[in-house]
C-alpha cells in the first residue's frame, strides 16, 4: 500500500508517495538520492543509517519513513552551511578521523547529537555514547579526538 507524505529533510518539504513499509534510509537512498545516508547492515546494528530527527541520532534503517512525517530530518547533506563544512566535518578531516568514509556521515550526526546536547562530554561519555556506530577501518582512537577536539 501507497501513502503520500509530506518530509521536511535539511529544511526543504518533498511531497512523496511511499509504500507504507519503506524505511526512512530507503526513502532517503533510493526516492531522493541523499546517498550520504549510508546502508550498512539495514538491521539496527551498525549505526551507518544514522540521521537526526527533531536534533536525536535515529537509525533510519529502523524507522519507516511514515513515522518521519512532521519531523525535522537532517542527513549529512544538510549539515554544512553554504559551502562550509560543519566544525565536526572539519574536526575528522583534520584529526584524520576517517578512511574509507562510509561510516563517516553517521559518526558525525550522532557525534552532533551528543555534542548537541552536552557540550563538554568527557571522553568517557563520547566512546559510550558513540558505542553504536562501527567502523572497519579508523580503530576509533582519532574519531574520539576529532569529536574530543571540538568539545575543546
Ligand atoms: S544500516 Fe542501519 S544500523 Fe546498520
Ligand atoms: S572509515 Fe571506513 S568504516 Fe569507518
Amino acid at each position: 500500500m501507497k501513502r503520500a507524505v509530506e518530509l521536511k529533510i535539511n529544511g526543504d518539504t518533498y511531497e512523496l508517495l511511499v509504500s507504507t513499509h519503506a524505511t526512512l534510509l530507503e526513502v532517503l537512498r533510493e526516492k531522493l538520492g541523499l546517498m550520504g545516508t549510508k546502508r550498512g547492515c539495514d538491521l539496527g546494528a551498525c549505526g551507518a543509517c544514522t540521521v537526526l530527527i527533531d536534533g536525536e541520532a535515529y537509525l533510519s534503517c529502523l524507522m519507516l519513513a511514515v513515522d518521519a512525517i512532521g519531523k525535522e530530518i537532517l542527513t549529512i547533506e544538510g549539515l554544512s552551511e553554504g559551502g562550509d563544512l560543519h566544525p565536526i566535518q572539519s574536526a575528522f578531516v583534520e584529526k584524520g578521523g576517517l578512511q574509507c568514509g562510509f561510516c563517516t556521515p553517521g559518526m558525525i550526526l550522532t557525534a552532533k547529537a551528543i555534542l548537541d546536547q552536552e557540550h563538554n562530554p568527557t571522553e568517557e561519555v563520547i566512546k559510550k555514547k558513540m558505542a553504536g556506530n562501527l567502523c572497519r577501518c579508523t580503530g576509533y582512537k582519532k574519531i574520539v579526538e576529532a569529536i574530543m577536539s571540538v568539545t575543546e
